[in-house]
């Protein structure tokens, strides 16, 4: 149930189990989307923090700690312990999320039951991880062990505040390392209540530490660290870069990155229409169109490319936009001032450049991040919608009339996150799954996303992998 004005519990540092002020005294607020008001001021993080955390966190993974040293099992308990506090609280959380980010309370409880799942897929591992013996050329035992990493800075966005910082710490600890998580700036306050709830499970202090700050200072100092061995990012393909360079500067720590999409879904003339058109729309108004790999651009063949934009027109026109704790409530406000006027730049300038605006385009009310769902037709590859993350509820239809043709045009952009096709022709889903660059492809359906199969990027969209037994060995070392 959903909580109208939840109480905001922690507004501090999370470093060694205790919550303490920024060595700056330095605090910096976070808004609630639906008004542009602020909720509270939070402590803000900087280098000297981030100093202070990799302290803590070099000592719980120190040869002999505990965290080191406790059976792997136990390690595996301790993360179903979370994932049980996190389920206990998920009503407070779910209604937190919705306050901090601005999605529909129904969303924000998916997304907790969804990191719940992930933290018990990743518990069940920990004493399920082991190297192998090989039968090496010689007089020799060769054997390889699965070891930690070590300490491991943690950079989550906005988009799915906690859900994607479960998507971090899970792997991380199942595997033995120590984590060290940096939240979006928008959206601090559900990472410092999971952080609470770290320590009521009973890890060790310094194994999760939560730092809240902004990018360029707190995550930066994090990333440039040279005793931080593994930096793992989700957000922006410009941030990314910035981050892979400077793990290379630094000390060549291991870098995962997940930097987002422009993911084709791609209607086929046999489809099931009804099908197609819903998931087009979930594909891409879900969160607020603010989805990593969001269906942001709809191939639809053009024997059937009418009907398919009439449909998906008018499933917009209904789409419910308003309170995010009204369970009716479908679209909420986008995560804040500067997307919300950056979709708008990209809406006027997809107008400009001769897309056809068949509805939405506009602010909704005059209050908050509102945007009204808004569906283009006739958009051409060469548009900038069509080539940037517009990453807010905007729906472009494209035309197309051959496969081979539309495979070039699926795979002629930077990105590489996602992709899907509806059809009811076996051998050309199956071509189809074979011919896309992109890390995740859905055959009629999209986004069917879960903890056991492997999620992540080709190309700009990243590299490594998060979830399924390949997110584990991102945070291992073969020794
Ligand atoms: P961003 O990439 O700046 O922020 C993501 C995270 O990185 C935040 O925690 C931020 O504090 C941190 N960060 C920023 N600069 C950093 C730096 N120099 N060093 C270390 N950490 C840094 O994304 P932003 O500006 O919030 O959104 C811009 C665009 O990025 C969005 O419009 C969207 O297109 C894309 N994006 C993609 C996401 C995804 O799920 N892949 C999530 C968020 C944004
Ligand atoms: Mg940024």
């Amino acid at each position: 149930m959903v909580i109208k004005n939840p109480e905001v519990k922690y507004t501090q540092l999370f470093i060694n189990n205790e919550w303490v002020n920024s060595v700056s005294g330095k605090t910096f607020e976070t808004v609630n989307p639906v008004t542009g008001e602020v909720i509270t001021r939070v402590q803000e993080g900087d280098k000297a923090d981030i100093e202070k955390a990799i302290k803590a966190a070099r000592q719980a993974f120190a040869l002999n700690s505990k965290w080191r040293t406790i059976d792997a099992s136990e390690r595996g308990r301790l993360i179903f312990k979370l994932a049980d506090l996190l389920e206990r609280d998920i009503d407070y959380l779910a209604s937190l999320e919705t306050l901090d980010n601005g999605k529909p309370f129904k969303d924000a409880l998916w997304d907790m039951n969804a990191a719940i799942a992930s933290l018990r897929y990743y518990a069940g591992w920990a004493d399920k991880i082991h190297g192998k013996v090989i039968p090496a050329d010689g007089p020799f035992l060769a054997f390889t062990r699965s070891e930690p990493i070590g300490v491991c800075g943690q950079i989550i966005p906005w988009n799915f505040p906690l859900f994607m910082m479960a998507w971090k710490i899970g792997p991380a600890l199942t595997t033995g390392n120590v984590c060290i998580v940096k939240p979006a700036e928008q959206t601090p306050l559900s990472a410092l209540y999971l952080a609470s709830l770290v320590k009521e499970a009973g890890f060790p202090p310094g194994v999760v530490n939560v730092v809240p700050g902004y990018g360029p200072t707190a995550g930066a100092a994090l990333v440039e660290h040279r005793s931080v061995d593994k930096v793992a990012f989700t957000g922006s393909t410009e941030v990314g870069r910035i981050i892979q360079a400077s793990a290379g500067r630094s000390n060549t720590k291991r870098v995962t990155l997940e930097m987002g999409g422009k993911s084709p879904l791609v209607i086929f003339e046999d489809a099931d229409i009804d099908a197609a058109v819903l998931t087009a729309h979930a594909g891409v108004f879900i969160n607020q169109g603010q989805c990593c790999c969001a269906s942001s651009r709809i191939f639809v063949h053009d024997s059937i490319y009418d009907k398919f934009v009439q449909r998906s027109v008018e499933l917009a026109k209904k789409r419910v936009v308003g309170d995010p704790t009204d369970l009716t409530t479908q679209q909420g406000p986008q995560v804040d001032e500067e997307q919300f006027n950056k979709i708008l730049a990209l809406i006027d300038t997809g107008r400009k450049q001769g897309a056809n605006l068949l509805t939405g385009g506009q602010r909704c009310g005059s209050k908050g991040y509102f945007i009204q769902p808004t569906v283009f037709s006739n958009v051409t590859d060469d548009m900038t919608i069509a080539t940037e993350e517009i990453f807010g509820p905007v729906q472009s239809l494209f035309k197309f009339s051959t496969f081979d043709e539309v495979i070039e045009r699926c795979n002629n952009t930077n990105y590489g996150l996602a992709a899907g096709c509806f059809t009811r022709d076996i051998d050309r889903a199956i071509r189809f799954a074979q011919q896309v660059q992109a890390g995740s492809v859905w055959i009629n359906t999209f986004l069917a996303l879960g903890p056991q199969t492997p999620f992540g990027g080709f190309k700009e969209s990243g590299f490594g992998r998060e979830n399924g037994e390949d997110g584990l060995h991102e945070y291992l070392e073969v020794k």
